[in-house]
């Protein structure tokens, strides 16, 4: 599907008022998007896995608008108004209204709450956005009079991709691919599709414990980050090797071999902040206790044989990763050696997810 098939076609049905609300999870990129094309496109296709309590909550109330009225846009956040963070919902708005223009027929209540601490460094912005496209989508779903899933989900993907690129793959279930791949028949970058053919079921249950290594904002934006990359001296073999690195991906989620999927996906992670490092205005998002926790990993890793990976957003917090097989041993392992090396001890347990829920009102 193309850009203009996104654009709504029509209203069947015209509600005064309407509430939706829908739970969102974050996701942890393997391979990972970094460097965008114009608007949202991204320089190379990503797949990520989908996580599961580390989620959005978002409920829209929509009143109708009588003409004149100027449109109202109340924000809150865990039950407090919250203008300020209310800024990225209204600039969404604003970028997707070519697509959902009966959004200004409305005033707008949006109300939101993370199930994992605000400050704890953890982006928001997947689970967030793909929340609040969802939201609109339900309402766009009554207007239009009923879509089938994959449009809705699609559109959905859509208009998160619009709001921030990496929300694009949460709209799907335990993983997901964002940007068009040779080897992935069906994917786009304009929207994310769901991979779940042919990927072995020692990934369905895998886990990702992510260790909150440092609370509060980072010093760098994503948005900044990505910009760098149309002037870096690494760009074009960054995106060839992410292009590899897919290809690679595929196969190793088929045949099932954690050992490689692990050390792919470090490589990644690695190779994502060495950009940071090696760009025209180099940066660092790693602290002290990320590269503790990284060295720890690989010595434990080399010592006892365990399937433990680590993997990193772009920010200092690690994600542990590992197969449901040896949880016991990793989780046990997380509470001796790495919970130093935590903000205030903290951690979030989190594993692969079956992606949003509709909530009921
Ligand atoms: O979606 P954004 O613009 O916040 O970028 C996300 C970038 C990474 O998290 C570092 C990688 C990814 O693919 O999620």
């Amino acid at each position: 599907m193309e850009t203009p098939d996104f654009v709504f076609k029509g209203i069947q049905n015209s509600p005064e008022h309407v509430k939706t609300a829908w739970q969102s999870p974050s996701n942890i990129a393997i391979v990972k998007y970094w460097g965008k094309i114009g608007d949202q496109i991204p320089a190379n296709a990503s797949l990520s896995l989908t996580l599961d309590a580390c989620h959005t909550r978002t409920e829209v109330g929509y009143r109708k608008r009588e003409s004149g009225e100027k449109q109202q846009i109340n924000f809150f956040f865990e039950g407090k108004e919250a203008p300020e963070f209310g800024q990225k919902s209204f600039s969404f708005i604003q970028k997707i209204r070519g697509f959902q223009p009966f959004l200004q027929d409305y005033h707008l209540t949006i109300k939101t709450e993370n199930s994992f601490p605000h400050s704890s460094g953890i982006a928001s912005s997947a689970s967030g956005m793909s929340a609040l496209a969802l939201c609109f989508m339900s309402l766009e779903n009554e207007l239009a009079g009923g879509y089938d899933d994959d449009f809705f989900f699609r559109k959905a993907s859509f208009l998160a991709r619009i709001g921030s690129g990496s929300a694009s793959r949460s709209i799907y279930g335990k993983t997901a691919v964002w940007g068009e791949h040779h080897d992935f028949i069906q994917s786009s970058n304009l929207y994310a599709v769901p991979h779940r053919e042919n990927v072995h079921p020692v990934f369905d249950s895998f886990n990702d414990v992510i260790l909150l290594i440092h609370e509060g904002s980072k010093s760098v934006s994503s948005t900044a980050g990505h910009a760098a990359l149309n002037h870096h001296p690494f760009a074009e073999s960054r995106y060839r090797e992410a292009g590899v690195n897919m290809g690679l991906l595929k196969n190793i989620l088929t045949a099932g071999d954690v050992a490689a999927f692990g050390e792919l996906a470090e490589r990644e992670a690695l190779m994502l902040h060495a950009l940071m490092m090696a760009g025209p205005q180099p940066f660092i998002l790693m602290k002290p206790n990320t590269l503790a926790v990284i060295t720890a990993v690989q010595e434990f890793r080399k010592q006892t044989q365990t399937p433990v990976y680590f993997t990193l957003d772009a920010g200092a917090n690690v994600h542990i990763l590992f197969p449901d097989e040896v949880r016991e041993k990793v989780l046990n392992f997380i509470e001796g050696e790495l919970v130093v090396y935590c903000e205030n001890k903290q951690y979030i347990c989190d594993r692969v997810g079956n992606g949003p829920v509709k909530q009921q009102l």
